[in-house]
């Protein structure tokens, strides 16, 4: 895949599935933006040694003006924004507990960011997008979404929303030739996943796998390619659609 001259913006880039997407961007020849409340210099350097240009930016995705920033910084630098990857999420963070023992602060905070970040990104893109006369934006949800994940209702919740944005928006955007999709990993080995499940990591990791027809674990290396497909022209009439990467675990 060729994305030589593509400018793509990820957000909840400083680390994990971000930087992971950010780092094969670069090496397939785009220009990357990398976006996150923390700082992106190291997924910067990792662009720059990719032999790519970048820009880090902190951006806080629930926030209109600064979503609005972001958009403005990457078309200053690179005069355009093609791809926009929102994987910016609370995940790590989140106390996962039975649905009645959730705190309203965490339900709402997940909606905020999960959901409605993406709406603010994919707001502040649109105006470059029609103006480059097309894009592609991928949306990242969750197996949680699809299999219905017990004891982080709000998680799996925000993480539905993500399909139906994708849904609404690819209707709303597609006369301006821009597509929207969402890809759903099943539980990949990153520092989030140790952070939400501490000394049950392996245990879970386990038994996700014990589930997947492929009984492999999900590495970061392994979301990206179909992240990459969908920012591609390979996809060109592939919008509104969930892409679950998953081993083989829910089977549509
Ligand atoms: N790791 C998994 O098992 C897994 C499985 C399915 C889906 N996902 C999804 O993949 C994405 C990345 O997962 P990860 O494991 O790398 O998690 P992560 O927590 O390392 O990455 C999320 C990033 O989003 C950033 N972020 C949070 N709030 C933000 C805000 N308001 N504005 C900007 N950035 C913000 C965080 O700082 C963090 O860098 C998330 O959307 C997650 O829900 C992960």
């Amino acid at each position: 895949m060729d994305f030589k001259n593509k400018v793509v913006i990820i957000t909840g880039a400083s680390r994990g599935l971000g930087q992971e997407y950010a780092r094969q961007f670069a090496r397939h020849g785009a220009h990357v933006v990398a976006c996150d409340l923390r700082s992106c210099d190291e997924t910067l350097r990792i662009i720059k040694d990719e032999g790519a240009e970048g820009l880090a930016l902190t951006t806080d995705v629930t926030s209109e003006s600064s979503t609005f920033e972001m958009a403005a910084a990457a078309s200053d630098r690179f005069d355009a924004i093609d791809i926009l990857v929102n994987n910016a999420a609370l995940y790590g963070s989140l106390t996962f507990a039975p649905f009645d023992k959730l705190k309203e602060s965490e339900w709402d905070a997940t909606m905020n960011v999960n959901a409605k970040g993406i709406w603010q990104c994919c707001k502040a893109v649109l105006p470059a997008m029609k103006k480059g006369e097309g894009g592609a934006i991928i949306n990242i949800s969750s197996l949680a979404a699809i299999y219905g994940m017990p004891n982080g209702l709000h998680y799996t919740a925000s993480k539905a929303a993500v399909i139906g944005i994708t849904r609404g928006l690819a209707r709303e955007v597609g006369r301006f030739n821009i597509r929207v999709n969402t890809v759903a990993p099943n539980v990949v080995n990153t520092d989030a996943t140790s952070e939400v499940w501490g000394d049950k990591r392996d245990k879970i990791m386990a038994a996700t796998q014990s589930q997947q027809a492929i009984r492999k674990p999900l590495e970061k290396e392994d979301i990206v390619g179909t992240v990459l497909f969908l920012a591609s022209d390979l996809s060109k009439l592939t919008t509104g659609q969930t892409i679950m990467v998953d081993g083989g675990t829910v089977l549509l």
